[in-house]
């Protein structure tokens, strides 16, 4: 067994969009499990926009990573050595185990993999934390029905492409928005959506979504925020709902973004708009876990997945991100299946 732990540490806070040099690699010895801990050793890293907001030296939902500490980040892996009677060796888990080839755990926070079911790289998208995302701010927060118009930002991310699709099981008529012409492909092609086009080579996207949703929209599924969200509001029925799931245009931004004043449009149209956590849903995950795996066995929704070979390529795998490199869940694979 490797005798060295490579750790990817937060070196810098950054002051807009990160750099490669606000991160660090250190080499620790591979610790060693005390009474009822086990080690487990990364195969799969995933890499995420809310890491953003855990670089900032700012509590939010979730507290700040300190300097010099290991960044955070949900692993799957594979058990090296146990001490625990319930983890036996051997056993692939998930868990936040954060971006570093070892880490102990006591068994909090972390679940069995069955890697029958699926991929084991699923537990990090379609039957992980993307998954739950989208569906519990479609379904719940979104509560959409079928015949209804669905718009989707970000739509060609982990959780846009799940949103979508599930917004098509259910009946809706879906529209995405992405960054790329093979993004928009893929939502149009294999994921059944019913329209969606390329925001950064559209002059006019608010134009774009008013001819794309001659219905209005009833639900609007929001990873993004800016402009496009901008655009979306001025469309949206009465009784409509705007799901906020994410902010990513705005992530990087020094100050707040100056927009439209769009409030007196939901007077007009009593619609509702509701920011959620996927963590607050902790204990419908089985209810949720149970649906995405029946259709993701029927072949009801697809999935792509953008894995980067090496936990040195972490801190550029997640600086893509906000350059839409990514198709479906962006993974860093940090050692072999
Ligand atoms: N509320 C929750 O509990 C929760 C949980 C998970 C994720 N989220 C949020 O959900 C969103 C999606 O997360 P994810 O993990 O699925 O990431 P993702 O969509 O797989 O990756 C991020 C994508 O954002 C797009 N993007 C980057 N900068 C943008 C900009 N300035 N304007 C428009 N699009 C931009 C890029 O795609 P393009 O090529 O299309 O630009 C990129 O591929 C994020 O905002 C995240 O913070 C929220």
């Amino acid at each position: 067994m490797a005798r060295v732990n490579r750790q990817i540490l937060l070196r810098a806070r950054p002051r807009g969009l990160p750099k490669l040099s606000d991160f660090e690699m250190r080499e620790s010895p591979v610790p060693v499990p005390d009474d009822r801990e086990f080690l487990v050793q990364a195969i799969y890293l995933s890499v995420d926009p809310y890491m953003r907001g855990r670089m900032n030296d700012r509590v939010s939902y979730a507290p700040p990573v300190a300097l010099g500490a290991v960044m955070v980040g949900g692993v799957v892996g594979r058990i090296t050595r146990s001490n625990h009677p319930d983890f036996p060796d051997g056993t692939i888990v998930e868990g936040r185990l954060g971006w570093q080839d070892y880490a102990l755990s006591d068994g909090k926070g972390v679940r069995r993999i069955d890697p029958t079911l699926a991929p084991i790289s699923t537990a990090l998208g379609v039957l992980g934390m993307p998954g739950l995302t989208a569906y519990f701010g479609l379904l719940d927060v979104g509560q959409a029905v079928a015949g209804e118009t669905v718009v989707v930002s970000g739509a060609a991310g982990a959780v846009g492409s799940l949103a979508g699709q599930i917004a098509r099981i259910k009946g809706c008529r879906v529209v995405g928005v992405a960054g790329s012409d093979a993004k928009v492909e893929w939502l149009l092609g294999e994921l059944g959506f019913d329209a969606a086009f390329n925001y950064k080579t559209e002059p006019d996207p608010a134009a774009r979504f008013r001819a794309l949703c001659p219905q209005g929209v009833d639900v609007y599924f929001d990873n993004v925020g800016g402009v496009l969200t901008d655009a979306v509001f001025s469309l949206l029925n009465v009784h409509a709902r705007v799901s906020v799931c994410g902010q990513i245009s705005q992530y990087n931004a020094e100050r707040p973004e100056l927009g439209p004043r769009l409030l007196w449009g939901l007077i007009e149209t009593r619609s509702k708009v509701q920011g959620f956590l996927v963590s607050d849903y902790a204990p419908r995950f089985k209810e949720a876990g149970a649906a995405l795996a029946a259709w993701l066995k029927a072949g009801r929704i697809q999935y792509r997945e953008t894995i980067v070979a090496g936990l040195e390529n972490a801190p550029k795998a997640f600086l893509d991100l906000f350059h839409g490199t990514n198709v479906g869940k962006q993974l860093v694979k940090v050692s072999e299946e």
